[in-house]
């Protein structure tokens, strides 16, 4: 999973828990609170109407009363109130339909106060709330008000769920806000990751000029820094190898075709008449020497390749007869395999403007790969023209590549490590790498297709007129 995704859901989570433990404390100690705050409102409540009532006994005036308890009945949690009053030794009860109710009359000691759970004729349950009333002569009476249980329990989870409400509104901002700010902070350090992470691609197809500008004080700029370090550090190394390779290959290259001169002058019998097994050493040491010549041009293109100093020379190349010749030239080789090797023109005339030496060394590379990890089966050539493009496919039924490698066959010295009966075949590593800096250089491309035991097909495309702005895009320096 990605960086940012980590932090989304970890931001979610702890945001969505927090909130989720806070809410379930937070819900029961409300619903504690509310129903206390109600029971002290109804004890308030209570001594109101105890006031109002003593005022009217000793005042014998019931208007307060009355509309106290006309307004009580508007309450709904309130079922009923009823006042005795010692004096007029009469009982009101509203609303009145309540009259007939065995109320609760109070057998409590003076001022004192009860509660009590009745049922109603009706079924309606009843929490009661009783005060005693004393006036001085002995005589006394009593108010009492009869609460619905439910219409309380109904108002504290209405105010539950406003404050339910409240809480799902903040959660939803809180999580949101989380999530931008998570979006942030997985910005700020998955950016510069991007960058250390373009700048590793870049290394890998040898970019070695590519330095990563993060310009933090933090970890994630120690790792820039370390890695830019590194990186100088390769191309240090890499510079010196390449003078050290090409240093190396003129050394050996001036003797080496000296020593083949030479033995051509033997064999040709300039140096006297020759015994068989003098010819047959002195072909020897020609063979041997132009293998050896062949593999130090091979390095000495790499080379020139890498520095970017391959100008190639652009003149009309008759594809079809140069890939003819190069078939003749490899039938023998493919023969003596039992391999058939063909070529087939797809299109009518491939004309192209390029250079003619780049291009037969790419074709023979390919094409001697074909041949080499081919056990049996064919080798096909096939010319034809895309989108203005000379595309040629070579197609071998041999052992094929697994796709892990197919980015690394392109590598200077690359060479996939083959089962025990192919591990003796002869190869350096060096020819993909020359094919892909030729054609680059030549502003095409080259692509493989292939699996394990499936064949190959190496597909090259070529401008066929070639746009200088094209020219040179990928040789720079470093493998190609
Ligand atoms: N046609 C092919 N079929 C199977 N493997 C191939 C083919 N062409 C190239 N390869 C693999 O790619 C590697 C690199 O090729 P190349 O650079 O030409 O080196 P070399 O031929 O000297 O081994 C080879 O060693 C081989 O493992
Ligand atoms: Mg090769």
């Amino acid at each position: 999973m990605k960086l940012t995704g980590r932090f989304f859901l970890s931001h979610g989570g702890l945001v969505l828990f927090t909130l989720g433990a806070g809410f379930l404390l937070f819900y029961g100690g409300a619903r504690f609170e509310l129903k206390r705050q109600a029971e002290a409102d109804q004890k308030q409540y209570l001594a109101s109407f105890a006031l109002a009532a003593r005022e009217a006994v000793v005042q014998r005036e019931d208007v307060a009363v009355l509309n106290f308890m006309r307004l009580a009945s508007k309450n709904p949690a309130i079922v009923f109130t009823a006042f005795f009053n010692p004096t007029t030794r009469s009982r009101v009860v509203l609303p009145i339909n309540y009259g007939k109710e065995p109320l609760l009359v109070p057998t409590l000691s003076a001022g004192g106060t009860g509660t009590k759970n009745i049922r109603l004729s009706d079924g309606t349950e009843v929490f009661l709330s009783v005060q005693k009333l004393n006036f001085g002569s002995g005589s006394s009476g009593w108010v009492e008000i009869g609460y619905s249980g439910l219409e309380i329990e109904k108002e504290i989870q209405n105010q539950l769920q406003r404050w339910l409400n409240l809480s799902l509104l903040t959660l939803s901002v809180t999580l949101i806000l989380g999530w931008v700010v998570s979006w942030l902070v997985s910005r700020h350090l998955v950016d510069p990751l991007k960058k250390i992470r373009e700048g590793t691609r870049l290394v890998r197809q040898g970019k070695l000029d590519s330095l990563v500008e993060v310009n933090r004080a933090d970890e994630i700029g120690d790792l820039a820094r370390d890695f830019n370090s590194m990186v100088l550090q390769l191309k240090e190394l890499d510079e010196m190898k390449r003078d050290f390779v090409s240093g190396v290959t003129h050394d050996l290259g001036t003797p080496l075709h000296a020593i083949r001169s030479a033995a051509n002058f033997l064999q040709e019998g300039k140096g006297g008449v020759l015994t068989d097994k003098q010819g047959e050493y002195l072909l020897m040491i020609s063979n041997n020497t132009t293998h050896l010549i062949g593999f130090i041009n091979n390095l000495l293109t790499v080379a020139r390749i890498e520095a970017a100093k391959v100008d190639p020379y652009l003149e009309a190349v008759d594809v079809m007869t140069h890939l003819n010749d190069l078939v003749t030239l490899y039938q023998t080789q493919a023969h003596a395999k039992g391999l058939t090797l063909t070529l087939v023109k797809k299109a009518p005339y491939v004309s192209l403007i390029s250079d003619v030496t780049m291009f037969r060394q790419i074709a023979q590379n390919l094409l001697s790969n074909a041949i080499k990890f081919t056990v049996t089966g064919s080798v096909e050539l096939t010319v034809s023209e895309e989108n203005g493009d000379m595309l040629l496919k070579v197609r071998d039924t041999g052992i094929g590549i697994d796709p892990q490698y197919h980015a690394l066959i392109f590598d200077k010295f690359f060479r996939v490590k083959q089962p025990k009966e192919f591990q003796t075949r002869e190869g350096s590593g060096l020819g993909l790498s020359i094919v892909k800096g030729l054609v680059s250089a030549l502003g095409g491309t080259v692509e493989v297709e292939s699996g394990l035991g499936q064949g190959s097909v190496f597909k090259v495309r070529l401008p066929k007129q070639p746009d200088p702005s094209r020219w040179y895009p990928a040789v720079s320096g470093g493998p190609v």
